[in-house]
């Protein structure tokens, strides 16, 4: 029916199941499609036919959310059975015997289905040129509302599409209702259309039952039912911490990131491990002309790991920054002391030269702990050889290094300290952001985030995590520990030759283990950067999560990310 032929989308119940549930596992059979299929105790015989590779269509059904029986479409004949229960509440009984896609079924399931449809915005779908619009309208048109699945930015993975096209639905029988409900765009990172709800709850399990939140609810009744929060107040005051695991869960474009709807289908999706703190979530980052537009949990995850704000919402804005650190310079006066871009050579070579003029205990290395185990590794491998101060990685200790007289400083992030640092004569700044640091840096070195560069994470609990490139980085940023090895190479210091990223992995996984500092969830800066400077949202949240904590007497800082 559509131009892309029928197959299991990844949002499909085919694709995964849940584990068997705990407790003694009693091995026992039961008959579906003719087919003897095995079973344990406490599965549903929607679980089971999955597990035996049996297509039952279901739209309210997920398998990491618990079963609701909303949309009716997984509807199975039950031998000796006069009605048709829902597959996926129905717990399997030993010699059951059933069968899931008679005409009789699909007939009733197209009817159901068409209920579904007619409260939707269904025209593109019984639309009988939907073929040859859909290669013309590749991409979704920008539309204020969604009045098709031509304006709609779930197009490519919408399950009601996929629903469609397995039941082959040319027509609505119904009277085809648009809600005209108000679009919800006031909170910082969530639009909500609920013109296109179907009720299927998924979203609200995923809240409530899932993640223990309840910041929304089915509100209303009978005919009004609708998915809101208590007492119609924003997301901000509902209690939604903005994890994001509504969106992943809803099989429509009801939900969708504010920012994320315009791009149409990712060029890629590149799975790979966010860096903003140390607990070290798996996450999706999908990529439209090399920049990056949304990231989400990969689908095994989305409603089974809580993903802060930041990670789920803040990347496409601090990677795209406009003010992005982009290529090397270094402070000359001409007419006035001022900031010169220039090669990497010569700015590495001019680090280098200067850099050895100073005595070991002139020179202090600061870390960020937002870097690559395999910065993390061969900065700390450089500072052995260059400096006979301990590496630093908090304000504090950056004050310190003034009382041991210290002159010289290459650092990972910028900080306040280093402008009231007393004695300081050398600074060399590796950053991401411009900044009053990078202004006041003699030499500046552009440096990669972890959309741009290839490496690993230590995260909590001794796990490493691999961090995957989506993006190329701005102008001419390069990699911290190809910087770091550039500058040792140049200073003269053996052991820094790596020729590539694994040649330094092999190293790394010879060498003593790394004691790496942690980055806490709480943080809201990324490699000294305030996340709050730069994207926009997130202020917007922080301010009015902290103004309505104080009216409700909490303290301001109370703000849960
Ligand atoms: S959710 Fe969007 S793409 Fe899917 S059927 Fe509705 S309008 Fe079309
Ligand atoms: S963003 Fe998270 S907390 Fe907020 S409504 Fe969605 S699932 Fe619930
Ligand atoms: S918003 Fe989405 S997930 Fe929630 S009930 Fe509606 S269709 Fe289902
Ligand atoms: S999938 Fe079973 S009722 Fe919706």
């Amino acid at each position: 029916m559509w131009h892309l032929s029928f197959k299991l989308s990844k949002n499909s119940y085919l694709q995964t199941r849940q584990a068997p549930k705990g407790g003694t596992i009693m091995t026992k059979w039961m008959n579906i499609n003719g087919r003897r299929v095995v079973f344990e105790e406490g599965e549903t015989v929607l679980e089971v036919a999955t597990k035996a590779g049996i297509f039952i269509p279901t739209l309210c059904a997920r398998p990491d959310l618990p079963s609701f029986g909303a949309c009716r479409l997984c509807i199975i004949d039950v031998e000796g059975n006069r009605t048709y229960p829902n597959s996926c509440t129905l717990p399997a009984r030993e010699g059951m015997v059933v069968r899931t896609a008679t005409p009789d079924l699909q007939t009733v399931r197209r009817n159901v289905f068409q209920l579904i449809l007619a409260e939707h915005p269904s025209y593109c779908i019984i639309c009988k040129e939907h073929d040859e619009c859909e290669k013309v309208r590749h991409g979704e048109y920008k539309a204020g509302r969604v009045i098709g699945c031509f304006t709609c930015s779930n197009k490519e993975i919408c399950e009601i599409r996929e629903i469609s096209e397995y039941l082959r639905v040319k027509d609505i029988r119904y009277p085809m209702l648009y809600k005209n409900l108000p679009l919800e765009r006031d909170d910082p990172f969530l639009v909500r259309d609920y013109n296109l709800c179907i009720l299927c709850a998924r979203c609200i399990r995923a809240c409530q039952d899932v993640l223990g939140y309840s910041a929304i609810a089915l509100t209303k009744r009978g005919h009004d039912t609708k998915v809101g929060t208590i007492l119609e107040v924003s997301h901000l005051e509902s209690g939604c911490v903005f994890c994001g695991h509504c969106i992943d869960v809803c099989p429509t474009g009801a939900l969708i990131a504010r920012g994320s709807t315009w791009f149409g289908t990712p060029d890629k999706s590149v799975t790979t491990t966010c860096n903003l703190c140390s607990h070290g979530c798996q996450m999706v980052i999908d990529v439209k002309w090399d920049k990056v537009v949304n990231v989400h949990p990969p689908y095994e995850l989305s409603a089974r790991r809580e993903y802060c704000v930041k990670g789920r919402f803040c990347i496409p804005a601090l990677v795209n920054g406009r003010d992005r650190l982009k290529y090397p310079t270094v402070k000359r006066k001409v007419i006035k002391e001022e900031q010169y871009p220039v090669p990497w050579d010569e700015a590495i070579t001019h680090t280098a030269d200067k850099l050895k003029g100073y005595k070991p205990e002139e020179i202090g290395i600061i870390l960020s702990p937002s870097l690559t185990d395999e910065a993390v590794y061969l900065l700390l491998k450089f500072a052995q050889r260059v400096s006979t101060n301990p590496v630093v990685f908090i304000e504090e200790d950056i004050k310190n290094l003034q009382s041991q007289g210290v002159k010289a400083i290459f650092s990972t992030f910028n900080s306040n300290v280093f402008s009231e640092f007393d004695g300081l004569e050398f600074l060399i700044l590796q950053d991401i952001y411009q900044s009053n640091s990078s202004d006041t840096a003699e030499v500046v070195l552009p440096t990669t985030m972890f959309a741009e560069e290839d490496g690993t994470k230590s995260g909590e609990e001794y796990m490493k995590y691999a961090i995957n490139k989506a993006v190329e980085p701005p102008g001419e940023a390069l990699p911290s520990w190809i910087i770091v090895s550039r500058l040792a190479q140049s200073m003269g210091l053996d052991g820094f030759n790596h020729e590539s990223i694994e040649n330094l992995q092999d190293e790394i996984r010879n060498a003593e283990p790394l004691e790496i500092p942690k980055v806490s969830k709480q943080q809201l800066e990324y490699m000294g950067v305030p996340i709050a400077d730069k994207v926009e949202e997130f202020r917007l949240y922080i301010t009015s999560k902290r103004a309505i904590n104080q009216s409700k007497g909490k303290g301001v800082l109370d703000v849960q990310i």
